[in-house]
C-alpha cells in the first residue's frame, strides 16, 4: 500500500504486517541462531537450557522488543532521533544505539564473507577441501583449512567485499522495494531449508541419541552455581539472538504501520526466531554426535563448530556436499539479512542525521564498512601478532558491543521506560490501533524489575558464559 509507506518525511515504510514480521525476523535470525544457539544448549544441560531459554523469551525478550518497536513507531525516527524525543537527557542513548550496529556490522560482514567462501566451496563440489586440517604452518605443524584461509589477505577481502555489497543492495533500493521483499522471499526459503536438513539428518544412524541429549534435560551434577550460569547463558544468547539493544528494532519500528498489532507481532517474530534456533540444533547436535560417535565434547568446539567441525561432519555424511550447500545457503541467507538489518539502522540514523539522500548515505555507510570491515580482515592475516587487550580485533569488536555497549543501552532503556517516562508511554502506543495489552501486567514487572536486574548480571559478568 504506497499511502502507507509515504509516512511523515517520506521516510518510507513496510507496507504489510507480514513483511515487517518477516523482517524483523530476518535480522533476528542469523549466526546466533544457527551456531551459537545449538552449542550453548548442548553445553548447558540440553532441555533444561532450552526450558530457560524459551521462558525467557517470551518475558524477557518479549518485554525488551516490545519497548524497542514501541520507540521507533511512536517516534517515526532513527535511534538518534528516538531516544532525544522520547527524553532530551536521554539523547546519549541514541548515539549509542547508533554505534552499536555501527562496531558490529563491519566484523558481522567479514564472518559473512566467510559463510560466502564455504557455500561457493561446496556448491562447486569442493566442501572436502574444507575438512581438510593438513595446511602446512611455519614450525612443521598443521593448520585446519579455516585457520590457513584466514591468514590469507586477498581472497577474505573479496568475499567479505562482495558480501558488504550483496547486502546493500537491499537496503539501497528501500524499505518496502528492498528489505521488504527480500525478506518475504529469503525467510521462507530459509525455513523450509532448515525443515529439510533437520529431516534428513535426523534420519542417519545414531541421530536419535544425538537428539536425546539435544532436548533431555541432563541433571547430573546440576547445581545453583551451574544454574545460574545457564540463566545467565541463556539471557545473553536472547538478547544476541532476538537483535536486541542494537538499535535494529526501533529502526525497523519507525517503519511499522500504525494500524497493525505490536503486540502480535513481537509474539510471532519470537516464535520465528526461536523456532530457526530450535530446529538449527536439530541439524547440528545430531550430526555432530553420530560424526564423533557419541562424545558431546565434539560441540564444544566453540567458534570452530561451524568452519572446523561441520565441514568434517558432511564430508563424512552421505550426501553430505548437497547437505554442506544447502546448510552454507542458509547460514548465508540467514547472516544476510541480518546484515541488511544493521546497515538499514546505521543507513537511517546517518540520513536523519545529515539530510543526505538515501543513497549517498548508503555508499558512506559502505564505504565505513569495508575500511573498518578490512581492519578485521587484516587482524587474522597480516597483523595476526597485534592484540587489543588480549583479543585480535574482531573480538574484540565483538567484546565491546555485545559486552559492554548492549547490555548498558538495555539498561537505561529499561530505566528510562520503567521509571523516567514510565510505562504508560508503550502502553498507549500497543494500544494505538484500538487493540487491548494482554500482556500489560507482566510487561510492567519486567521492565522494572526483572530486565534491569538480567543487564546487571550481563555487564558484571562477561565471561560467564566462557565465549
Ligand atoms: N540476531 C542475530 C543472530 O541471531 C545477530 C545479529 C543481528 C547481529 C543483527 C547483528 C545484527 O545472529
Amino acid at each position: 500500500m504506497s499511502s502507507d509507506t509515504k509516512t511523515e518525511n517520506s521516510r518510507g515504510g513496510f507496507g504489510s504486517k507480514i513483511g515487517f514480521i518477516l523482517a524483523a525476523a530476518g535480522s533476528a535470525v542469523g549466526l546466533g541462531n544457527i551456531w551459537r544457539f545449538p552449542y550453548l544448549a548442548a553445553r548447558y544441560g540440553g532441555g533444561i537450557f532450552l526450558l530457560i531459554y524459551l521462558i525467557l523469551a517470551i518475558t524477557f525478550g518479549f518485554t525488551m522488543m516490545l519497548t524497542e518497536i514501541a520507540l521507533g513507531r511512536k517516534t517515526g525516527k532513527s535511534v538518534l532521533g528516538a531516544y532525544k524525543e522520547a527524553d532530551k537527557r536521554f539523547a546519549p542513548l541514541g548515539w549509542l544505539a547508533a554505534a552499536v550496529p555501527a562496531i558490529i556490522l563491519p566484523y558481522y560482514c567479514v564472518i559473512g564473507g566467510w559463510v560466502l567462501k564455504y557455500m561457493c566451496m561446496f556448491i562447486t563440489g569442493n566442501g572436502g577441501d574444507a575438512a581438510n586440517s593438513q595446511f602446512a604452518a611455519g614450525s612443521g605443524s598443521s593448520l585446519t583449512f579455516f585457520e590457513h584461509y584466514i591468514s590469507l589477505l586477498g581472497q577474505p577481502t573479496l568475499f567479505f567485499v562482495l558480501y558488504v555489497l550483496i547486502g546493500s543492495v537491499a537496503v539501497l533500493l528501500g524499505v518496502e522495494k528492498g528489505i521488504e521483499k527480500v525478506s518475504k522471499i529469503l525467510m521462507p526459503v530459509l525455513l523450509v531449508l532448515i525443515i529439510i536438513i533437520a529431516g534428513y539428518t535426523l534420519t542417519m544412524d545414531g541421530a536419535m541419541d544425538g537428539l536425546k541429549y539435544y532436548v533431555l534435560p541432563d541433571f547430573t551434577d546440576f547445581t545453583v552455581t551451574k544454574l545460574l550460569k545457564t540463566i545467565a547463558a541463556a539471557v545473553g544468547q536472547l538478547f544476541y539472538s532476538m537483535s536486541l539493544a542494537m538499535g535494529i528494532m526501533v529502526t525497523y519500528g519507525s517503519y511499522m504501520r500504525k494500524s497493525d498489532s505490536l503486540e502480535g507481532s513481537v509474539r510471532q517474530i519470537e516464535v520465528f526466531d526461536t523456532a530457526v534456533a530450535f530446529l538449527a540444533g536439530m541439524v547440528i547436535v545430531p550430526s555432530v554426535f553420530v560424526f564423533s560417535k557419541g562424545d558431546p565434547a565434539a560441540l564444544n568446539a566453540g567458534p570452530g563448530l561451524m568452519f572446523i567441525t561441520l565441514p568434517k561432519v558432511f564430508d563424512s555424511m552421505p550426501g553430505g556436499q548437497i547437505i554442506g550447500a544447502a546448510f552454507f545457503l542458509l547460514v548465508s541467507l540467514a547472516a544476510l539479512t541480518s546484515s541488511i538489518s544493521l546497515m538499514e539502522t546505521v543507513v537511517a540514523a546517518v540520513m536523519e542525521k545529515t539530510k543526505m539522500s538515501r543513497s549517498v548515505s548508503c555508499f558512506a555507510v559502505i564505504a565505513f564498512t569495508i575500511i573498518v570491515g578490512m581492519l578485521s580482515v587484516m587482524g587474522y592475516s597480516v597483523w595476526s601478532d597485534f592484540e587489543l587487550m588480549g583479543m585480535q580485533i574482531l573480538d574484540f569488536f565483538d567484546f565491546i558491543s555485545n559486552n559492554i555497549f548492549m547490555p548498558i543501552l538495555a539498561f537505561f532503556t529499561c530505566i528510562l521506560f520503567g521509571y523516567v517516562i514510565k510505562t504508560k508511554y508503550v502502553e498507549d502506543e500497543v494500544k494505538v490501533n484500538g487493540d487491548k495489552f494482554r500482556s500489560v501486567h507482566l510487561y510492567r514487572i519486567m521492565i522494572k524489575v526483572f530486565c534491569p536486574i538480567c543487564m546487571i548480571i550481563i555487564l558484571l559478568t562477561p565471561f560467564v558464559t566462557d565465549i
